[in-house]
Formats: structure tokens, sequence, C-alpha cells
């Protein structure tokens, strides 16, 4: 489980619509450690949107970028951390997690992150013809991925935010 006296920062990693920024607020808070989102914090310092990041600039450009947040944040003092869904995909990133800080996985069943992703028009990987479709790829892709992680933390449907920020620490 969680060491709640926090030497390593906590850093989440899933899917879209996994809940990490809500989650991850809620833990902070519980932990009493600063809240950190890396897809926030590119945003802040482009004062663009992520699509309009991938849209002007592309996805690799946006993947330095979220490198760069991520190396930044973990060199600063114990917090919890949210990430990109992609971030926890190379092998760079996963290293620098593993070393740094301790990856918690937040899982949740290809019909609960649909529901919470399907009206929003925030995540340009999924502005394609078939986004459900894409969705399901994209998860089918990166599951044996996630499952590196050190913790894995699945979201039943119905549980609260304040609920799973419980089941991370006790996990
Ligand atoms: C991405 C997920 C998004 C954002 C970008 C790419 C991905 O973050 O980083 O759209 O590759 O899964 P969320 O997981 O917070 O939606």
């Amino acid at each position: 489980g969680l060491n709640p006296k926090l030497k390593k920062t906590v850093v989440l990693v899933g899917m879209m619509g996994a809940g990490k920024s809500a989650v991850g607020r809620a833990l902070a808070s519980a932990l009493n450690v600063p809240f950190r989102d890396s897809d926030a914090e590119i945003e802040k310092a482009a004062n663009m949107t992520i699509a309009e990041i991938f849209a002007r600039d592309g996805e690799a450009f946006f993947r330095r970028k979220e490198t760069q947040v991520i190396e930044r944040l973990l060199d600063a003092r114990p917090a919890v951390l949210s990430t990109g869904g992609g971030a926890y995909m190379t092998e760079g990133n996963r290293s620098m997690i593993t070393q740094k800080g301790v990856a918690v996985w937040l899982d949740a069943d290809l019909k609960v992150l649909w529901g919470r992703v399907r009206h929003k028009d925030t995540r340009p990987l999924l502005r394609t013809p078939d986004p459900l479709a894409t969705l399901n790829e994209i998860y089918e892709r990166r599951v044996p991925v996630y499952a590196l992680a050190d913790l894995a933390v699945k979201s039943e449907q119905g549980l609260s935010i304040d609920a799973m920020a419980r089941k991370v620490i006790e996990t």
C-alpha cells in the first residue's frame, strides 16, 4: 500500500476517462501533498489546449513536452501527479517514473471510460470516425503496459472519487 508519509511522488497512469485528475486531486488532499497534472502544466506553458497543441505542432511535439514536464515535476517535492493517458507508454518515461516515483494504474472498464469521454471534445486521439472503436483499440494496446505499474487500482462503477482515493491508499 501507499506509505502515508510520502517520500516519492505518486504518479497516476491509465486511460483517458479513468479519473486520474479527479482521483489525483482527492488523493493529494488526503495525503496532504500538492496535486500536479501534466496535461494542465503543458497547456499552461503553451497557453493552448491539448487539442490545439496536437493540431498545430503534432503529437510528437506534445510527447516531448510531456516528458519534460514529467521530469521536472518528478524532481520537485513529493506530490500526486496525474499524467496523460499516453505518458506511461514510452520506456524512457516509465523508467523515470519508476526511479523517482511510484506508478499507480487507475483501471476502468471500457464502458466506464467511454461514458466519461464520449461527450467531450478535448481528446484529439478520439477524433476519428468511430471514437468508441478507437478507444477500444487504444485500451487493448495499452493495458499490458499499464500493468507494469507498481500498483493497480480498479475503478468500479458507483464508487465515488473519495472512495477511489481511499482505495488507492489502502491498496
Ligand atoms: C492522451 C490522453 C490525454 C492527453 C492527450 C493524449 C492519450 O490525457 O494527454 O489527449 O494518449 O491517452 P487524459 O488521459 O487526461 O485524457
